[in-house]
């Protein structure tokens, strides 16, 4: 039910399907857009690229003046760069094997690193790995240790077996669990792998410039050997970005080393190319991204933030109103819609939403751009409201209070009329007689067979 829709337009907050249909975007290309689509600053400057030209190969002028900004922004003091969070991934992965000469790599159930084999798995309780898609070997993930996020064993198992780990790899806010920022657990690990010679990899291809400028390690206060980073900065452009210290970055081309006086790359380098990486475009996006951000601070983010803390307040205090077991969970300007229970039906809100105008995926996280005005998130808020009330006065999800249908009549959770005695007060119920001679709501009594039970309704 939950259609895709095709579309051949966008502009700020909105895009246009082929049939016309608009919609106020919150999908926003999985998190790489904060600045709404067809920014006016970004065009320009791809548009400006594209007349100069869009050589690959040689090196571009834009590369060392971009990675520099990155640097700067991110606190690192190298950077290089790739066409995707995935490929950031695992060039981080390679370049902490690679110094440490250790194979095992840490990560955690319920992370998301992108699509490379070693990343798609899951751990079991016996802290065996398995692939989780068809077409991956077994063998890929075996020198992969997942464990659960943010707990004291985990801390525990990490630091028994730190000294023979390459990485312990977070996503240090899982976008799947919005509400759980573990900073405690994460200074902690930051600790133990320091004490260990083992690198701690923050996977920021979410939270790296959205966040917070400095992403999710400004906002735990720890500072990782190695960021991947990827979405955001690349402006709409494909980008994957991996910056840290410069004794693990010299491993992807040996170092500083200068012409002509006799110096050569000095450390052991890996390997870490692609056609397409330093592509013009995206070097030309990303400049205008990170002037754009340094030229506004960190009141940027800020804006964002505060307005994803408004619009999940004024959704969870209505759903909290109506008892519906509803949230939507937010870290900076990404927010997710989770039901507190599990329940059947519970996802029909995602063709809701779609059906109000609201451009959402089943499943994956929203997020905010300076392109939502004050009217676009109080329509996103509206939508949710209509949504979640529609969805309980239909009996999809359990929730009631001040809804009213359009007779005025008060429902209940099920969508009956709760001042309509002739209506069951739940599905199934039968009109019976009371011991007494009066009228009363009755159930099967599942243990019993061809007998009922009494509701006490008050
Ligand atoms: C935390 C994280 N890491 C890595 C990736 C992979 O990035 P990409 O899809 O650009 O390969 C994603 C993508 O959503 C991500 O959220």
């Amino acid at each position: 039910m939950i259609y895709q829709p095709v579309v051949n337009r966008s502009l700020g907050s909105r895009i246009w399907d082929i049939d016309g249909n608009e919609y106020v975007d919150v999908l926003n290309g999985f998190g790489s857009n904060m600045f709404g689509h067809n920014p006016p600053f970004i065009v320009e400057a791809i548009s400006e690229q594209l007349k100069r030209g869009y050589e690959l190969g040689p090196q571009h002028e834009l590369a060392g003046e971009v990675a520099k900004m990155i640097c700067e922004l991110t606190n690192s003091d190298r950077a290089g760069f790739c066409n995707t969070g995935s490929e950031a991934v695992l060039g981080a992965m390679r370049i902490a094997r690679t110094v440490t000469g250790r194979s095992t790599i840490i990560s955690f159930n319920g992370s998301y690193h992108g699509i490379n084999d070693e990343v798609i798995l899951r751990g079991t309780k016996k802290f065996k790995s398995v692939p989780a898609a068809a077409g991956i070997m077994p063998e890929s993930v075996q020198n992969m240790l997942v464990l659960d996020y943010g707990t004291p064993e985990s801390l525990e198992i990490i630091r028994q077996r730190a000294h023979e780990i390459a990485a312990v790899m977070v996503e240090p806010v899982q976008s799947r669990r919005a509400d759980f920022h573990p900073k405690a657990f994460l200074q902690e690990v930051r600790k133990i792998t320091s004490d260990n010679g083992c690198l701690l990899i923050f996977d920021e291809v979410i939270t790296g410039f959205r966040t917070l400028p400095g992403g999710a390690q400004q906002y735990f206060d720890v500072k990782a050997d190695i960021g991947t980073y990827g979405k955001v900065v690349g402006g709409g452009m494909p980008i994957g970005v991996i910056a840290g210290k410069k004794e693990y970055m010299d491993a992807l081309d040996g170092g500083f080393w200068q012409y002509g006086d006799g110096s050569v790359p000095e450390i052991g380098v890996t390997y870490f190319a692609g056609t397409f990486v330093r592509h013009p475009f995206a070097l030309a996006a990303a400049k205008a991204v990170l002037l754009h951000m340094k030229e506004k601070g960190q009141a940027l983010q800020e804006h964002l933030n505060g307005n994803t803390a408004w619009l999940a307040k004024e959704v969870n205090d209505f759903a909290a109103s109506l008892n519906i077991p509803f949230h939507l969970v937010h870290f900076g300007s990404l927010f997710k819609p989770k039901y507190d229970i599990d329940l059947p039906n519970a996802d029909l809100i995602y063709l809701l939403l779609r059906q109000k105008g609201i451009h959402i995926y089943d499943g994956f996280p929203c997020f905010l751009t300076e392109a939502h005005s004050r009217e676009d998130i109080e329509f996103i808020i509206r939508m949710f409201k209509e949504a979640l009330s529609e969805l309980a006065d239909a009996g999809f999800i359990p929730g009631f209070g001040n809804n009213t249908s359009s007779n005025g009549a008060s429902m209940n959770g099920n969508g009956q009329k709760q001042n309509d005695a002739t209506l069951p007060p739940v599905p199934g119920a039968l009109l019976g007689k009371n011991p007494d001679g009066t009228q009363g709501w009755f159930v099967p009594d599942p243990a019993r067979p061809g007998k009922y039970l009494k509701l006490m309704l008050n």
